[in-house]
């Protein structure tokens, strides 16, 4: 039994301990666009690790080769949470899943299946009786490989009441430690959601043994509220994701569950593990390696978040912070944007600022940083901590990638055709083209098409600067779509036409891991 499962079953609805299980790593990664790298993903776990997430989702093993090796690695690093593999109620799956979570110090099974009439008829084409017995089936195996055993009803809000209930009292009975009731589609309302775990709860022999779970997603914005309003009914593990992200709409946003508990202590007496300093640190993370923007108004993370732009409000704020604000931007870990190091600064500056935008980086990756950064400070002349975070987060997103971009000259101005010569590092070889364009930035990506051909189409381009000023460092989006396949590189720079071409480069980085990826799960049908 994990730690987060003994201190939440210790308690019965009336504990107050709410388990937060993180899913950005697996429903997170499955948004269109959001493919992370391995670099990526064990830099997202360490980072919720030390928040003090209870338990990591951090993959789907048998769906891919990198998906199978991502979650080892993490069930090996992480120190402190439960590390939890995804697998559909197949034996191949609950074995890989079980063979990935093998060597976490504490590790999880998370095995679903559809329980709703719609699923069933179409999808599963199978019979209520026929799920009924792979439920039992498929936990018992599960619970052969490890103590931890997660179920889920995929569709529960959808699915009549008496075969749910029978249903998890099959999980139950098979050894489920929790049991997860999602609302798939994003289709309930609080109040549904809540009776629906109330009457789970009430009629299912046995309930009291299990941990009940919500997973809620956000079709019609309801997401958080949903799986808050479960609470009242006894839940006490919240599946959610960083910044939301998520299938569609996506999940339910950890760091709103995670506000709204701690300032809402009145109306939401419960309580979470998580050091909610570390949220903003976290969204920002998140929204690097996936390349997903953050809403300018996201509830506690957005750029506007704590933001008060009318006088009237700026009159409050002077006079009394608490006019205007319900919690403080220090207690999400928003700060002043302040004004670092410059090109004096030393390697142990450089190491403390670090650590204080909570990075810990090996030596490697610690010098590689330190060279970029004495880099950066020569050519601007403020180095704020958001340029610190640009730079760091690119060096680990594209550590591993096999094509790096090492020169690029661009002529661009009225009198065209404007021009590029790039020169990229592919596995290892240096090649050199030139190629015009309608553009510097068509006349890069000519480039790029030329040294690496490929039929992805280019369906978003997006410039945004890291801070303020002319010599600020921009940070450019590409995102590229190829037979419904879609990922979505970074790259940052002062220079645009720079950071452009690695923005492009790394989402061809990513779309070659998907490939692999979808040839693997075509492999297995
Ligand atoms: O939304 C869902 O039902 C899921 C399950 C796999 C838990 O993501
Ligand atoms: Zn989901």
């Amino acid at each position: 039994m994990t730690a987060a499962h003994q201190d939440a079953t210790a308690q019965d609805a009336t504990g107050d301990k709410v388990v937060i299980f993180d899913t950005t790593l697996r429903d997170g990664e499955q948004c269109p666009g959001a493919t992370m790298t391995f670099e990526e993903k064990l830099e997202v776990a360490e980072c919720l690790d030390t928040m003090g997430v209870d338990i990591i989702e951090a993959g789907f093993p048998i769906a891919s080769e990198g998906d199978f090796e991502a979650v080892s690695a993490i069930a090996k690093r992480v120190k402190r949470a439960t590390v939890a593999g995804l697998a559909r109620a197949i034996n191949a799956d609950i074995d890989r899943a079980g063979e990935a979570v093998r060597h976490a110090q504490r590790g999880r099974i998370h095995t679903f299946v559809s329980t709703s009439p719609i699923h069933l008829a179409y999808q599963m084409r199978k019979s209520e009786a026929d799920v009924l017995e792979i439920i039992t089936a498929t936990v018992t195996r599960a619970r052969n490989l490890v103590e931890d055993v997660e179920w889920s009803a995929m569709d529960a809000t959808r699915t009549g009441i008496d075969y749910l209930c029978q249903c998890v009292e099959a999980a139950i009975k098979a050894g489920a430690t929790t049991i997860n009731l999602p609302d798939t589609v994003g289709y309930a309302t609080p109040e549904e959601y809540c009776e629906m775990f109330r009457a789970v709860r009430e009629r299912v022999p046995d309930a009291d043994k299990a941990i009940f779970s919500t997973h809620c997603h956000n079709d019609l914005g309801l997401a958080v509220a949903n799986s808050l309003a479960a609470l009242k009914a006894g839940a006490r593990q919240i599946e959610c994701t960083i910044n939301g992200i998520g299938e569609r709409a996506g999940n339910a946003a950890l760091e709103e569950i995670v506000m709204a508990i701690k300032t809402r202590g009145d109306a939401l007496p419960y309580r979470s593990g998580i050091e909610s300093t570390m949220l903003a640190r976290a969204s920002k993370l998140v929204s690097a390696v996936t390349n997903f923007p953050v809403q300018y108004n996201k509830a506690i993370v957005g750029r506007n978040a704590f933001a008060h732009e009318s006088g009237i409000h700026q009159d409050g704020m002077l006079k009394h912070q608490q006019t205007y604000e319900i919690m403080t931007p220090e207690s999400v870990g928003v700060g002043k944007t302040s004004l670092v190091m410059g090109k004096h600064s030393g390697r142990n500056a450089f190491r403390t600022k670090l650590r204080e935008l909570g990075y810990e980086l090996g030596e490697n990756a610690f010098e590689d940083a330190f060279n970029r950064f004495k880099a950066l400070a020569d050519r601007k002349k403020h180095v704020y901590d958001e340029d610190i975070e640009a730079l760091v987060d690119e060096e680990i997103a594209h550590a591993h990638d096999r094509m790096k971009v090492v020169a690029l000259q661009v002529i661009a101005g009225t009198s065209g055709p404007q021009s590029a010569t790039l020169t990229l590092d592919i596995d290892g070889a240096q090649q050199t083209v030139h190629a015009n364009g309608n553009g510097p930035v068509d006349a890069i990506f000519a480039a790029i098409r030329m040294l690496v051909p490929h039929t992805a189409k280019l369906e978003l381009y997006q410039v945004h600067a890291v801070t303020e000023g002319t010599d600020a460092q921009a940070e450019v989006s590409v995102r590229l779509a190829e037979d419904g396949r879609m990922v979505t590189g970074r790259g940052a720079d002062t220079d645009t036409m720079v950071a452009s071409a690695r923005a492009y480069v790394a989402a061809l980085n990513k779309l070659m891991l998907k490939r692999q990826k979808t040839a693997k799960a075509e492999q297995l049908g």
